[in-house]
């Protein structure tokens, strides 16, 4: 949610923001704007709407913006006040000394926008953000350093941020600053780059800072400071990156969800690498740093996560509860947060966050640590702010997501969790022969998922036929109730279609009211477990009140071909392993569904990548 770039520098600093504000769109957001220091003056600009909009401003008035030395930019999603112009970042204090761009939520912006109010402060716009600006100029009045104003200033907020602010008196830097919020500084030669995440830096430089909580950084052209809150000043920490520039393009792909869903056999391929080299061995997890010891007398484990990584995490119970046989409970982070739980430090917390930014697993984590809990994240960013709080961090290596939908980030999630919960239970001693054939079949899997997707050009035929519906029913059993609720939450976050996913055998509980020629049921039926004929039989109901029936399966049964108006067929896959197979066919009919209706498949409306907001 929202994203933020600031450049200093001799190169063009409007195509420097524009470009890294590109990058950043698939964090989410309704508007844009950018604040250049030009010719002793700060020029603001924004636009409502896609970057485009802001890009197209930017060109007619061209002829006013004369060489800007730098500048901040923001990609906004609306949380306080609608998206428009006036809320659109940059903002600035009354006499516009002052200009900020701010990512996350300042939680006592009332109090503070009333005590600056009654001081004469005058606000133009409804957001949190307007009164950072206000804040740091007032305290300017007194201090006449923006680093200090700044310092100051944030002390007295409540809440998260990473943000940019410059000021009209000092031209040489921007300050930036940011407690709960990512922020990274880039160092390159004669030019610095400040941003929310990688992609808006790794065109200019591979060397950067990670700025921590409660820090604050002066960026000038040639060089960078950072202290603490506190005044103590902090060791510049350079790190060099991988640059992943392939991650940001969509390497001839008409969309970037298209492009993730083809890297998942060879991320899942890469990620079996070295992890499972003979089968007659137990598997190493060498990052998880938990004594064996400790994690032989674990009898209980919380999974904690939101959206697709609560699907994975599903799975994972499963998964750990019937390897390892520990018991396993799955929450919502943003549930688990505001109730009294049971976590206490003999527990074992399992976050797991696409991102490792969203606020309320990091609020979930946070809290389970103050408990004395044990900490494992798995996350496909090691480098993000979850991480900061794990004992132990598990990278699930599927590089940056674009897309807003996840995908080949939850195959990963799916696979890291198939090898935990066998290390799991090989820690505790379960014997190692019990994996033997899950290990071969876990090696194959790379290759059939290939096969789904040659399949692609069927499902989206397929697809293409079931765009029409405005409501689907999806059903699963078991393992594959996560993949129906998956499938399910794919089809409605890009679609807009109105999917809900349920237990096949509850269908008769309730849903089955709804179902009618117009209301397809979509299931997952992998033959050799009891699920099989259980939700056939379900199916049949369904067929009964004339609902169409769609079926994603492994079974090469001829009787199933009078039974379902649509079969997709994976290769023969066993019913606990199935999961990562059988998500593939419903991305791609999620996919294709979207892009046939027209909807904007990376960036779907009112979604944000990271949300980091509670
Ligand atoms: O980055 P995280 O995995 O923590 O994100 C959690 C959800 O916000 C995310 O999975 C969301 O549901 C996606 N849009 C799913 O496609």
């Amino acid at each position: 949610m929202c994203g933020i770039v600031g450049y200093i520098g001799n190169s063009d600093v409007v195509d420097i923001l524009t470009n890294g504000l590109n990058t950043l769109k698939y964090r989410g957001y309704d508007s844009a704007g950018v604040a250049l220091f030009d010719e002793n003056k700060i020029k603001i600009y924004k636009a409502v709407g896609k970057l485009e909009n802001l890009k197209a401003k930017l060109e007619t008035v061209k002829s006013e913006i004369k060489n800007p030395s730098m500048g901040i930019g923001h990609i906004r999603w609306a949380t306080h006040g609608k998206a428009n112009e006036v809320n659109a970042h940059p903002h600035t204090s009354t006499s516009s000394d002052i200009v900020v761009v701010h990512n996350g939520i300042i939680e006592n912006f009332k109090e503070l926008r009333e005590e600056l109010t009654k001081k004469g402060c005058v606000f133009k716009s409804e957001t949190d953000t307007e009164v950072v600006a206000h804040l740091v100029s007032e305290e300017y009045k007194t201090i006449g350093n923006l680093k200090d104003a700044v310092k100051k200033a944030l002390v007295q907020l409540r809440g998260a941020y990473a943000l940019c602010i410059m000021s009209i008196n000092e031209p040489e830097h921007i300050v930036c600053a940011r407690k709960n919020a990512p922020l990274i500084i880039g160092i390159g030669e004669g030019e610095n780059v400040i941003a929310s995440d990688i992609p808006a830096i790794i065109s200019l430089t591979s060397n950067i800072i990670y700025l921590n909580d409660e820090e604050v950084a002066v960026v000038k052209k040639d060089s960078v400071s950072i202290e603490k809150f506190s005044g103590e000043s902090v060791p510049l920490k350079i790190v060099k990156i991988a640059i992943e520039t392939d991650a940001i393009s969509k390497m001839g792909y008409k969309h970037y969800m298209l492009k993730e869903i083809h890297e998942q056999p060879s991320i899942v391929r890469n990620l079996l690498n070295g992890r499972i080299v003979d089968i007659n061995s137990p598997i190493e997890l060498p990052e998880i740093k938990m004594s064996k010891d400790v994690l032989q007398n674990i009898s209980k484990i919380q999974i904690i996560a939101c959206g697709t990584s609560l699907h994975a995490g599903q799975i994972g119970k499963y998964l750990i509860e019937d390897f390892a046989g520990v018991s396993a409970e799955v929450e919502s982070a943003s549930e688990y947060i505001y109730r009294k739980n049971t976590t206490d430090k003999n527990s074992l917390v399992i976050a797991i966050s696409q991102s490792g930014e969203t606020a309320d697993t990091i609020t979930a984590v946070k809290q389970a640590k103050e408990k004395g809990a044990y900490i494992l994240v798995i996350t496909n960013r090691p480098d993000s702010n979850i991480t900061r709080y794990a004992d132990s961090v598990l990278n699930v290596n599927a590089g940056i997501e674009v897309s807003v939908a996840a995908t080949k980030s939850y195959t990963a999630q799916l696979l890291t969790l198939y090898l935990f919960a066998i290390y799991l239970a090989e820690v505790k001693g379960v014997d190692v022969s019990n994996f033997l054939e899950i290990k071969r079949e876990l090696l194959s899997i790379p290759t059939k998922m290939e096969e789904v997707l040659t399949t692609e050009g069927d499902i989206e035929k397929k697809a293409e036929k079931l765009s029409g519906f405005k409501n689907v029913v999806y059903i699963g059993r078991g393992v594959n109730l996560s993949t129906a609720m998956e499938g399910a939450l794919k089809l409605k976050e890009i679609s807009y279609i109105n999917a809900n996913a349920y237990p096949a055998g509850e269908l008769k509980h309730g849903p089955i009211a709804l179902l009618d020629e117009n209301m397809p049921v979509v299931s997952v039926l992998i033959p050799g477990h009891i699920s099989y004929d259980k939700t056939i039989s379900n199916c049949e109901e369904a067929k009964a009140r004339n609902a169409k029936l769609i079926t994603v399966t492994s079974s090469n049964d001829e009787k199933l071909n009078n039974l379902f108006d649509v079969i997709i067929r994976i290769p023969e896959v066993s019913n606990v392993l199935s999961p990562i197979l059988a998500v593939i066919p419903f991305q791609l009919l999620a996919y294709y569904i979207s892009n046939f209706l027209g909807k904007d498949v990376d960036q779907p409306r009112n979604l944000a990548k990271s949300v980091t907001v509670e």
